[in-house]
């Protein structure tokens, strides 16, 4: 019951803020501020019924809506401008908290299947700054570029990252950034970098970095090189401040389009390649976790030969399918009622399911590619 109230006060939460940031931008500042108002209300309620430990966080936000809102529709502030003053900072500060996701994540690394040396990098890099006794030569990594294939494992690993850290998980996507604040995006790296630093521990997730470095010169617009500069001067001041507690990790599938000047700005750059065999058997044994099977993880491994990781989980959910149609037949011709009462028949996945998933399912990521990401790597390192 309580948790029906609060899921129906966050939809109402999301919709008013969404409206109050349509009307921002649209340039209705008094009809932002209604909404942003209704936001904090909300906000408030939605508090009164949370455990504490969210409820302060909730109140806090609350607040800040209740003040954008008053200062939008007192007609006061402009735009988005970080550092004009604080009713703008608000704005910004809105505008953060809805377009970046933040987030505790709760993947582990054991859900990460192979990746030793990967994760061993990442474990230390973000251990380090929480030791005080080193020497002084020893210096920890505050930033990290990961490339490779799609869906090898960059995101899970940043999340992994982050939940190890009980860190809070800021995500940003840089494109998004750019569409919809066209303009004001260099703001917003900048308070979103402000915020990070302020919540630290944390990590800064940057993904699809090369939608915002592709090549420097060539067709860049204005917005978006305002936005690399930013980046840059951000990113810069992490790698020279001293055991901060703030992790930023880039990713991308196209390290070859990045800018010479972002690639240098990346303390470490680790490539996150296609799983080998070994892997590939202990990903399935991930995906296949609370399925029975009665095919051998090692013979699946072996058919799997250029599948990502994400492959191997379409080829798990695929055949995951097939055994749940092939068991219920009549699955499909319910009606309403009957559904409530049906009990989901089901048997250990077997030959049959796999070689159907493995006739839908193909690798995704091609030999040309891969020997991009192998000659990157030789010029840059990882
Ligand atoms: N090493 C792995 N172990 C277990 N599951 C994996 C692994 N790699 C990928 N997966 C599966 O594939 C999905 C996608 O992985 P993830 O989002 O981390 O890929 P990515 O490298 O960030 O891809 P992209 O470059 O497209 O953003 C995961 O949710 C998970 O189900
Ligand atoms: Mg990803």
């Amino acid at each position: 019951m309580g948790d029906l109230r609060k899921s129906l006060l966050r939809t109402q939460l999301q919709k008013e803020l969404a409206k109050a940031r349509k009307m921002q931008k649209e340039g209705d500042q008094k009809g932002a501020g209604f909404h942003f108002t209704r936001a904090g209300a909300i906000s408030k309620k939605l508090a009164e019924i949370s455990p504490k430990r969210r409820a302060e966080a909730m109140y806090h936000n609350a607040g800040e809506y209740e003040d954008l809102g008053k200062t939008l529709q007192s007609g006061q502030a402009r735009g988005i401008a970080v550092d004009k003053g604080p009713a703008d900072k608000h704005v910004a500060d809105a505008v953060i908290d809805n377009l970046i996701v933040s987030v505790k994540p709760d993947i582990t690394w054991e859900q990460i299947g192979g990746l030793p040396d990967v994760k061993r990098t990442i474990k230390e890099a973000i251990i380090l700054p929480f030791i005080k006794e080193k020497p002084p030569f020893i210096k920890s990594t505050r930033t990290i570029l990961l490339y490779g294939p799609p869906g090898t494992g960059k995101t899970l690993l940043a999340k992994a990252a982050s939940n190890t850290l009980s860190a809070t998980f800021f995500e940003a996507r840089i494109s998004s950034l750019l569409s919809k604040y066209f303009g004001e995006s260099s703001k917003l790296i900048y308070a979103l970098f402000h915020k990070a630093r302020k919540e630290e521990p944390s990590v800064v997730f940057m993904d699809e970095l090369d939608s915002v470095a592709t090549a420097r010169g060539g067709g860049m617009n204005e917005a978006t090189r305002r936005v690399l500069g930013e980046f840059l001067t951000q990113i810069e001041g992490f790698n020279t401040k001293k055991d901060e507690k703030v992790l930023i990790i880039g990713a991308t599938n196209k390290p070859w389009d990045l800018d010479e000047a972002i690639i240098s700005r990346f303390q470490r750059k680790i490539y996150v390649p296609l799983p080998d065999e070994k892997a590939r058997k202990a990903i399935f044994k991930i995906h296949l976790e609370s399925a029975k099977s009665s095919v051998d993880l090692g013979e699946l491994a072996r058919r799997s030969e250029g599948f990502s990781g994400r492959d191997i989980s379409s080829v798990c959910q695929e055949a995951i399918n097939h055994m749940v149609r092939e068991m219920n037949t009549s699955l499909t011709d319910l009606t309403s009622k009957q559904v409530s009462s049906y009990r989901l028949r089901s048997r250990p996945l077997s030959e049959s399911d796999f070689q159907e998933a493995f006739s839908k399912i193909k690798a995704a990521t091609k030999m040309p590619e891969l020997k991009k990401y192998g000659d990157w790597q030789k010029d840059f390192g990882g």
